[in-house]
């Protein structure tokens, strides 16, 4: 359970002169979930974009059970045991739901086994089952967040790489979801790195946290230690407080008019 499984290091991925990356290490366990924390624009997508070989780095190593995959192409790492959730939920609104899961087997020719990757997604989306036949396109944000990660989870990967899957959902969505990748953590031993702006829920999931800087991992340690860090209350969690505090300001003004 708790070898690593994913070891990156020192890397540095660039966008023309632009770098985005500056040196970034670290590790996931087997088993664990592995939480990404930042600002916008800090290198969380770069990251993720680095690892799934949709990007390839300029320097620095990507290592799986092993085995080096930076350079690979992204189909290769699907094939070797990473898929990347993107941000954004991109399903492809004018298939249907079946259709979009059967899409996220595309590395995988054994009939059987996409069969029974497809009964695991709906076993852990019933929604999904229920609406097998509609439009991606035509479903609600939450459900498409669902086939997203359905999709990923239909190329059997050892890894999944999520980004920002509670982005512009209700809280009461964001923990539903959670809730479903605590379960697929627990039940499937599924690995997965989360790359969350929302620090109080990704904490509560992941067993270890990295927060990054303009490029750089500028704090790590567990889940637990980095929920009690000053520094991570203050600012990424005072953030968002604060933010809430305002919210709830502005609907008392809201309401005295
Ligand atoms: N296609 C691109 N071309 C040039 N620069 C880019 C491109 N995509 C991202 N960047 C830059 O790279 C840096 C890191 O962006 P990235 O999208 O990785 O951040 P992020 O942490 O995922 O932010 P967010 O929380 O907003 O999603 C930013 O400065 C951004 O402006
Ligand atoms: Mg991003």
């Amino acid at each position: 359970m708790n070898d690593p499984i994913l070891m990156i290091r020192n890397i540095e991925s660039f966008y023309g002169p632009i770098q985005a990356i500056r040196g970034v290490s670290l590790d996931v366990l087997e088993g664990q979930i592995v939480s990404i924390l930042g600002a916008n624009g800090a290198g969380k997508t770069t990251l993720m974009k680095t690892v799934s070989g949709v990007m390839d780095p300029e320097k620095g190593r990507i290592n799986l059970n092993g085995k080096d995959i930076q350079g690979l192409e992204p189909h290769e790492v699907v094939q070797r045991g990473i898929v990347h959730v993107p941000e954004g939920r991109e399903v492809f609104p004018l298939m249907t739901v079946d259709e979009n899961l059967t899409l996220g087997a595309y590395t995988i020719s054994d009939k059987s086994l996409i069969e029974r990757d497809r009964e695991l997604v709906f076993h852990y989306f019933p929604v999904l089952k229920a609406r097998r036949q509609q439009e991606a396109g035509t479903l609600s944000g939450g459900q498409q967040q669902m086939l997203a990660i359905g999709r990923g989870l239909m190329a059997s990967p050892k890894i999944m790489l999520l980004d920002e899957p509670s982005l512009g959902l209700s809280p009461i969505l964001v923990q539903e979801i959670f809730g479903i990748l605590r379960r697929l953590n627990d039940e499937q031993k599924m690995t997965m790195v989360l790359v969350e702006q929302n620090a109080n829920a990704a904490l509560e999931l992941a067993h270890h946290g990295y927060v990054m800087e303009l490029g750089r991992i500028v704090m790590d340690g567990s889940a637990e230690d980095l929920m009690k860090s000053e520094d991570i209350q203050n600012f990424y969690l005072g953030v968002q407080e604060e933010g809430a505090r305002e919210n709830r300001r502005w609907k008392r003004k809201k309401t005295w008019r």
